[in-house]
């Protein structure tokens, strides 16, 4: 295993729309290691692979607290199949968008048909956190960040201070 750098916006790569995993085998098992391992380090929730540069439909995510045994779950292909009307408020980051926090407004639930570490076939109820970050990392697949989700206003002053940050992180 490894950790791999995560790629940050405004990085065009981001916008990259990933293309479906053919296969499930061990070189997808290996780069799921990979994520997981670089998502535990960062440390976030969630972690699609185009954040470390890979444009395939794959997600890892953690939400177990800090002081709870690890649960790490694996998404390969997921789809959502139907979403609730009621909506649902949380705040959210990413690690993609390092230090910036803002709520965000999504369906409070959500049915995800997916294929598991072993390339099965599984369908899950999502609902809370679950439904939140599915859908937040699934946005990532189709290269959408959660910032495109607010005002015009928030979003460019977000990318305006990463620029500014990255630019001085450059320069030491
Ligand atoms: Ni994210």
């Amino acid at each position: 295993m490894a950790i791999r750098p995560i790629i940050t916006a405004p990085d065009a790569r981001l916008r990259q729309i990933s293309k479906p995993v053919e296969t499930v085998n061990d070189d997808i098992r290996a780069l799921m290691d990979d994520m997981l391992e670089t998502m535990y380090d960062a440390p976030g929730i969630g972690l699609a692979a185009i954040q470390i540069g890979v444009p395939l439909r794959i997600i890892v995510m953690d939400l177990a607290g800090k002081d709870e045994d690890p649960e790490p779950r694996y998404y390969i292909n997921p789809v959502v199949l139907d979403t609730a009307e009621e909506m649902a408020v949380y705040e959210e980051g990413c690690l993609s968008v390092p230090e910036y926090f803002e709520e965000v407004e999504r369906p409070a639930k959500c049915g995800v048909r997916y294929l598991d570490y072993d390339g099965a076939e599984q369908l899950i109820e999502t609902e809370g956190l679950l439904a939140t970050c599915i859908q937040h990392e699934m946005d990532h697949l189709e290269g959408t960040l959660f910032i495109d989700h607010l005002s015009r206003l928030k979003r460019d002053l977000i990318i305006r201070k990463l620029k500014k940050e990255q630019r001085l992180a450059a320069a030491e």
